[in-house]
């Protein structure tokens, strides 16, 4: 470990860009498909890993939806839960807003409020065990339609005091924001934010329909609007957060090598990036490997990586004393 590396380790930060779901490593898949009878298609964890090469966002997909199968009672969810915390943990994490996809689950016939119960029973915990505060973010996946995103929002209602945002993952082309207007603004009507997986292979176009069209609060990934100068001006005039995850665009081919990553233009432009792990244990690193990923290939300084962090903690969802403690926590550990 490298001075920085430590640096990077200790440095307090929040993750903003997370699929639970995309934190199920091999090994504790191959647990549960035990413990719940479930097969797969893979005879040991190596060749699950070895199956982890993707060209695009879609071959990822098809392997992540099939990997879920194995999540079915609410103790799966839990377990799924503090694996990913005691592992953020680990690496400076003091706060953590977690996508869930509810669809992928109730679509195999897992009711909803076992997901929900047991990452809501995670998060106490994270709380007792690591001081660790956490938001959740309920996903609509794209590529289903608009009345089912209006199903799950419903069936999502006796929930809503334990969910922070909404949020749309899954397959980007083809299916632009305008598609769900609808849904979004029912959330909002909710008092929920509002998020959006945007410009990771979509076009800028999609980034201003998710800031025009849904009125997003954090725009996820966010990497095409480099392409539209007058839409970096808006977002860096507006102050958006963009939650950018490095080793996803680098195993999903959004880059060709981080060499090119643009994490440090963002930050010049003035840009309120914020550095993510997205599906950790697909994309071969948690959030300070993603950090420390970055910080090589694109020299960043001690001061962009803590603008990084700062960026997280003032882009999150948490209440404005909240947002100074963690501030300052940072500021104390600079100033160490
Ligand atoms: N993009 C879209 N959908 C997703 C992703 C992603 O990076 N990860 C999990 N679902
Ligand atoms: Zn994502």
């Amino acid at each position: 470990m490298t001075d920085l590396d430590v640096f990077i380790t200790g440095l307090p930060k929040a993750e903003l860009h997370l699929h639970i779901e995309g934190s199920l490593e091999p090994e504790l898949m191959f647990a549960l498909a035990r413990r719940n009878g479930v097969a797969l298609a893979y005879p040991d964890v190596e060749a699950v890993r070895a199956a982890y090469a993707f060209s695009n966002l879609q071959d990822f997909l098809d392997i992540y939806y099939a990997g879920a199968a194995v999540l079915l009672t609410a103790r799966d969810f839990h377990d799924l839960a503090m694996a990913y915390f005691d592992r953020a943990a680990a690496d400076g994490v003091v706060h953590a807003e977690i996508m869930f996809d509810p669809q992928t689950h109730t679509a195999r016939g897992v009711p909803f409020c076992a997901v929900i119960e047991g990452l809501v029973s995670a998060m106490a915990e994270a709380k007792t065990r690591h001081g660790m505060t956490s938001a959740l973010i309920m996903c609509f996946l794209r590529h289903l339609s608009e009345a089912d995103a209006f199903a799950v929002l419903e069936e999502a209602g006796p929930w809503l005091p334990k969910i922070t945002a909404v949020g749309l993952d899954s397959s980007e082309l083809g299916h632009p924001p305008q598609k769900f207007a609808r849904v979004f603004a029912a959330a909002r009507e909710h008092g929920l934010k509002l998020v959006a997986h945007a410009g990771e292979e979509g076009p800028p176009e999609y980034v201003i329909a998710a800031l025009d069209v849904l009125h997003v609060d954090r725009i996820d990934h966010g990497n095409r609007a480099l392409e539209d100068a007058g839409l970096v001006a808006r977002l860096v005039a507006s102050g958006m957060t963009l939650t950018v995850c490095p080793l996803s665009n680098l195993k999903l081919c959004v880059v060709g090598n981080l060499i090119d990553h643009p994490i440090d233009a963002m930050l010049r432009e003035g840009l309120k990036a914020t550095v993510n792990s997205d599906d950790p244990a697909y994309f071969g690193g948690y959030v300070a490997d993603n950090y420390r990923a970055v910080a090589k290939a694109r020299s960043l300084t001690r001061d962009d990586l803590a603008q990084l962090a700062r960026n997280s903690f003032t882009g999150s969802f948490l209440p404005s004393a909240a947002i100074a403690a963690n501030c300052a926590r940072l500021d104390a550990y600079l100033g160490s």
